[in-house]
């Protein structure tokens, strides 16, 4: 039997900082060894950032995502993870991504306001499905721009 499908939603405190290039080059960093080993091991998901936080969606078999999490959260380009949601889903959100990439350019505040202030397991839980819808949309809204 194949493995179930899963959806690992989280934040983080992103400690990249510098000049646009610096930024530029960390984060084509962190996207080409994403869709590297992501396309290996069958994940695929979307990443956002801004100057303070990163939010990335990974989907795909558990034991391929949680490999993968132990990996990224030792990363020292970012820092404070939280995991928001994981869960088993029925589709992929992102199925034709190994790691989309949907840019800088977001309102922190629309997108990430609300966490601060969430504290139970429940309210991050909404906050995760929240997260990955806004995440979706963008994604969408990029390929029907670029087609
Ligand atoms: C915010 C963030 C997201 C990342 N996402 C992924 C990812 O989806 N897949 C991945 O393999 N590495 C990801 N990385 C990079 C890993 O931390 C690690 O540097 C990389 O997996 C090492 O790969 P390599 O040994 O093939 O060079 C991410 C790093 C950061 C800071």
């Amino acid at each position: 039997m194949t493995e179930p499908l899963c959806r690992l939603v989280y934040y983080s405190r992103n400690l990249v900082v510098g000049p646009d290039e610096s930024i530029k080059a960390e984060v084509d960093s962190i996207l080409s060894a994403s869709r590297r080993n992501n396309a290996a091991c069958g994940l695929t998901g979307a990443l956002i950032f801004n100057r303070g936080v990163f939010a990335q969606v990974l989907e795909g078999p558990r034991s391929a995502i949680e490999r993968t999490f132990e990996r990224i959260q030792r990363d020292p380009r970012h820092s404070d993870v939280q995991v928001l949601a994981l869960d088993a889903v029925d589709q992929r959100g992102f199925p034709s991504w190994s790691m989309a990439f949907l840019g800088r350019s977001l309102d922190g505040e629309t997108m990430f306001g609300h966490i601060a202030a969430s504290s139970g397991f429940d309210e991050k839980r909404l906050e995760g499905e929240r997260i990955y819808e806004i995440m979706r949309l963008i994604a969408l809204e990029d390929e029907t721009r670029s087609a």
